[in-house]
């Protein structure tokens, strides 16, 4: 019975030890190069703001029917996915896809995806 008791602490503190020691392996994210020479906005400020931009673009859209390039979603996929060397496009839910890259790293969820396309439009 002891030994039992023993286990099963030995287990729980594995249990709970575990994800401590895969996260201290988490490599720093590597997040793929963008399209062109520069960003809708400077990389810093992107980098700290995109998810206001793209709110906001997003209730302009929506509410206001502005339609606009600027702070696209589409537009981010469009410079920021690119297809892998088999032709295929990352799924949003690997660290290949640019957004998952830091969110994935960071923790951050996002919903966006479960309506809009993850991949860009097709080139042809
Ligand atoms: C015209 C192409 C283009 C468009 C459109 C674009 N980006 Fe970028 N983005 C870039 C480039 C080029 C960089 C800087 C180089 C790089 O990828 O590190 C960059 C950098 C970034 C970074 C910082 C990456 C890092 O390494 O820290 C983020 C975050 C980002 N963009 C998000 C977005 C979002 C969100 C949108 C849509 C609102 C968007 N971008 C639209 C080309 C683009
Ligand atoms: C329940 C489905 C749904 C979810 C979840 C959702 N969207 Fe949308 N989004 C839409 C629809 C529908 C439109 C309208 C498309 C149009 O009229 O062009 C839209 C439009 C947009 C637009 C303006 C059009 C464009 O491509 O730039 C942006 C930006 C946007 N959404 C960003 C987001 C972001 C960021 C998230 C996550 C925080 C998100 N959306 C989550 C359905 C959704
Ligand atoms: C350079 C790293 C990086 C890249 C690349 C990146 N994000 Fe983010 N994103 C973050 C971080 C960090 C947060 C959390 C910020 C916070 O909580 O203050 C975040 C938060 C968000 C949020 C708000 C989530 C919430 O619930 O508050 C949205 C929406 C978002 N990102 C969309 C995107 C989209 C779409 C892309 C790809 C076009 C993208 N991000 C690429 C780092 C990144």
């Amino acid at each position: 019975m002891r030994s039992l008791t023993r286990t099963l602490v030995f287990a729980m503190a594995a249990a709970m030890l575990l994800p401590l020691a895969s996260l201290a392996e988490v490599p720093f994210p590597d997040i793929p190069k963008g399209k062109g020479d520069q960003c809708v906005a400077p990389t810093d400020v992107i980098r700290q703001t995109h998810m206001d931009l793209l709110v906001h673009k997003r209730d302009q859209t929506m509410h206001l029917g502005i339609r606009t390039k600027q702070y696209s979603l589409r537009e981010c996929l469009n410079c920021h996915v690119q297809a892998k060397p088999d032709g295929t496009y990352p799924d949003i839910d690997s660290k290949e896809h640019f957004c998952n890259a830091c969110h994935s790293y960071a923790a951050v969820k996002i919903d966006c995806f479960q309506c809009h396309v993850a991949r860009p439009d097709d080139p042809k």
